[in-house]
């Protein structure tokens, strides 16, 4: 029987394959486990890499997704297709120490905890192969999330941990597919007994890093949604900070078109089209990732949206008319036009999401 599943989420990793198989077997000699590797369809062939040993060693295999991305959903469903009492997760590129995945175990078995977490930050670990400003910026972030989540992990920013299969699945319905961060959402969801084990952060054996400015996006919705308590869905605050970034667009785009001698109408209906076909375009890479559209679709979603923005504009100036012209609210303003603009911004996302999209 299988006591130990080890996930191994790749993209683009062939070159590290075989390298963590070897590295796997002689850490894990004498324990009954399995490595599965969760390969989002790479396209520098990953997959073939894991099938060629795995047609040699029933202990690996492959999950090949086709049509999704993201580090967190890799994991749900590498750790929901295993029937081991205990699962791990690993980054491919031997960066996590597997060295240590005995030591995690053990501090399992004995009951004492139903997740240990690998941690760079205490004592016996460390990080010093980031480079200065990887690592400025990695404590950076941890800081920040350990303020507003009050999480106890040392180092929630790590991908590396290990935890009781039955637990696991309590919490997966809650769990976001997206992103990279899944420790740190794990540990948020439920009251689980965490352990630490610390490890040394490696250099990375082959190819290069996945981390990128969107994989940044997401990770500030999961803070703001594990800030508040899970109130705000992500999607929620990446709709807002993508909205956000519109107004700034537009503004610029306004000041530009008026500075070369456009007129107000004109500059503004310039400014309108550049603000919303970057927001929707920004919405489709991040705020609805998992229901992007392509080709012929995402023009119909443009137009979509684009109608429902209008109506919504409309809906804005009409409110807020009606609040200034009342005789209580009348005096303020700013109170009319805001209630108008949060009324139309809660119109658009709820259209977005029910048509345009479709991400219920
Ligand atoms: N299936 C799948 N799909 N795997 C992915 C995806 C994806 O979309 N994106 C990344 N991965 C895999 C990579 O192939 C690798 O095995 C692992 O996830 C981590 O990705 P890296 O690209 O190596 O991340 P990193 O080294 O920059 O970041 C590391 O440090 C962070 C802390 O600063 C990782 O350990 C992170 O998990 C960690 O949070
Ligand atoms: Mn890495």
């Amino acid at each position: 029987m299988i006591e130990l599943s080890v996930i191994v989420p790749t993209y683009k990793e062939r070159g590290n394959v075989a390298e963590l198989v070897r590295r796997l077997d002689a850490a894990l000699v004498g324990l009954a486990w399995e490595a599965i590797y969760v390969d989002d369809n790479s396209p520098d062939g990953t997959a073939e890499a894991v099938k060629e040993i795995a047609a040699r060693d029933p202990r690996v295999r492959c999950l090949k997704r086709v049509g999704r991305r993201g580090l967190a959903g890799a994991c749900i469903e590498g750790i929901m297709s295993s029937a081991a009492p205990y699962v791990a997760v690993i980054d491919a590129d031997l960066q996590h120490d597997e060295k240590v995945l005995p030591a995690m175990l053990a501090k399992l078995r004995d009951g004492g905890a139903d997740l240990v977490a690998g941690t760079r930050y205490v004592e016996g670990g460390s990080a010093a192969s980031f480079s200065q400003r990887r690592s400025a910026l990695s404590c950076f972030a941890t800081q920040l999330t350990r303020g507003l989540t009050g999480t106890a992990l040392t180092d929630p920013m790590s991908g590396f941990f290990m935890m009781r299969r039955d637990r696991f699945d309590q919490i997966a319905p809650r769990l976001s597919p997206q992103g990279f961060k899944i420790l740190l959402d794990i540990a948020g969801s439920e009251k689980l007994r965490i352990a630490e084990q610390p490890y040394v952060f490696g250099e990375r054996f082959s190819g290069e890093s996945k981390l990128n400015i969107q994989i940044g996006f997401e990770f500030l919705g999961l803070l703001a949604a594990k800030a508040t308590g899970d109130m705000l869905d992500p999607r929620v605050v990446y709709f807002a900070l993508v909205g956000s970034l519109g107004v700034v667009v537009h503004l610029i785009v306004l000041w530009t078109a008026l500075t070369a001698g456009l007129s107000f109408f004109t500059a503004q209906i310039i400014a309108t089209l550049v603000a919303m076909t970057g927001n929707f375009l920004l919405n489709n890479e991040i705020t609805y990732r998992d229901h992007r559209l392509k080709g012929a679709a995402a023009v119909k979603g443009l137009i979509l949206f684009g109608l429902f923005a209008s109506a919504g504009a409309i809906a804005n100036v009409d409110i807020a008319e009606w609040l200034y012209g009342s005789p209580t609210t009348g005096t303020f303003w700013w109170a009319a036009g805001a209630a108008g603009a949060i009324m139309s911004a809660f119109w658009n996302y709820a259209m977005s999401t029910l048509f345009v999209w479709r991400a219920r």
